[in-house]
């Protein structure tokens, strides 16, 4: 049976009220459709979806490593300058054909999104938070000049893609399956200007562990000569250029024994991120007071669902200070020397939370604590999971 989101209102199911609509959502997770002066000839609509199934569905792998083995099938929706939008098409996973001129190629005009969908222990499928990724990726596309969209008809196509593929979902806790939708200009030509063409796909991918380690903690390297993002740049956007310039920083990293980079900013040293994650500090501040810090999204941040639902998550708890503010590699120092640090922890999609056991900063191996069982990242970890499989009822879990 096919169903279908109303989202003409702006409304979705939530897992409370399985059979009611609703006009609006929770703080921070009401839909926009964001139009782009000029590039905008309204949007596709689910409505219009051609489903062209797999004559040769493939064989499912045990859960492999993150983002190596993809489902049966990919969704498309193409837009050209003259004609708009076309309609969605649900088909067989495949290559892209693409115009060796592209500027996604060249230029990298593109973006992409990462969002999950779990099994839960009652066997039903749920997306989490998948309003805010809709937004960041419309915010997204308007930094790169790609055409606007209605993001409730690519959430509705979204599901319907998911619903085909169902199976793949894992029968488990430890692993989901991953969902990238992606945006590219395909523009056929090598001038540096907004694309007339464009290819909106979504594809999927079992997801176990993040990271191909058997430690428990994270091992990082920070050095301020390289920088992720700066003022006024693309990284509180979710585009490839972003990581694709990390690589470099992250096999010298390697090269210091370390896993991933703690991108640091400014003269002062700035704690911003980690790898492709953000960074949390607990510890006991300057002013004494126990606190949950991470920084704020002045333009250099990517403004993470999982950083987000840490910081809705705790304020909710109400049982210590939760701040967005700057944070410092000599503010970490003192509070390491002082013993006022009690951890430090990435955020993502992918990775959900991840402690970080040391960093190597001017020559020296910090070590951090980290006491597995007691740990703040163990309790909201385990909360999230909770959420996300179903266990604790929550607005921020849609069913599929
Ligand atoms: C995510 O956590 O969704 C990410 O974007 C990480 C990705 C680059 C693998």
């Amino acid at each position: 049976m096919i169903k279908r989101f109303n989202f003409q209102v702006h409304s979705f199911i939530s897992q409370q009220h399985p059979r009611l609509w609703r006009i609006s959502c929770s703080e921070g997770e009401k839909l926009y459709t964001t139009t782009m002066a000029g590039s905008c000839t309204g949007s596709f609509k689910a409505a219009d979806l051609v489903i062209q199934l797999s004559s040769s569905p493939k064989i499912k792998p045990d859960v492999v490593d993150f983002g190596t083995v993809f489902t049966d099938h990919m969704l498309t929706v193409e837009w050209n300058a003259n004609e708009g939008w076309q309609a969605p098409l649900i088909r067989a996973f495949r290559n892209l054909s693409l115009h060796p001129a592209c500027s996604a190629l060249h230029y990298g005009v593109q973006l992409f999104e990462g969002l999950m969908v779990y099994r839960g222990d009652d066997n039903r499928l749920r997306l989490f938070r998948p309003i805010l990724n809709m937004n960041r990726m419309a915010n997204s596309a308007e930094r790169a000049c790609l055409p606007a969209f209605d993001q409730s008809e690519l959430l509705e196509c979204i599901r319907r893609l998911i619903d085909i593929d169902q199976d793949w979902v894992p029968h488990s806790d430890s692993a989901s399956l991953y969902i990238r939708p992606t945006f590219i200009s395909t523009e056929p030509s090598l001038g540096v200007k907004k694309p007339t063409s464009a290819l909106l796909y979504v594809i999927l991918c079992q997801a176990g562990s993040y990271f191909n380690t058997e430690m428990r903690v994270l091992s990082l390297w920070a050095d301020p000569k390289y920088t992720r993002a700066w003022k006024g740049g693309t990284g509180d956007c979710k585009m490839g250029g972003n990581y694709g310039g990390t690589l470099f920083a992250q096999y010298e990293a390697a090269s210091y024994g370390c896993q991933q980079v703690l991108w640091l900013y400014g003269e002062d040293h700035q704690i911003t991120e980690a790898g492709t994650m953000n960074i949390f500090l607990h510890w006991i501040n300057d002013d004494g007071d126990e606190e949950l810090a991470t920084p704020p999204l002045d333009g250099i941040i990517l403004p993470g669902i999982t950083r987000q639902s840490i910081l809705d998550l705790t304020k909710k708890w109400d049982e210590f200070k939760v701040s967005e503010r700057y944070l410092t590699m000599g503010q970490l120092y003192s509070a390491l020397k002082q013993q006022r640090l009690k951890e430090m922890f990435g955020s993502g999609t992918a990775c959900s939370i991840c402690p970080v056991g040391s960093i190597v900063y001017q020559g020296t191996n910090l070590q951090l604590p980290y006491q597995e069982k007691h740990s703040l990242s163990s309790r909201i970890t385990t909360e999230l999971a909770d959420i996300q499989h179903g266990r604790s009822p929550s607005d921020w879990t849609y069913l599929v």
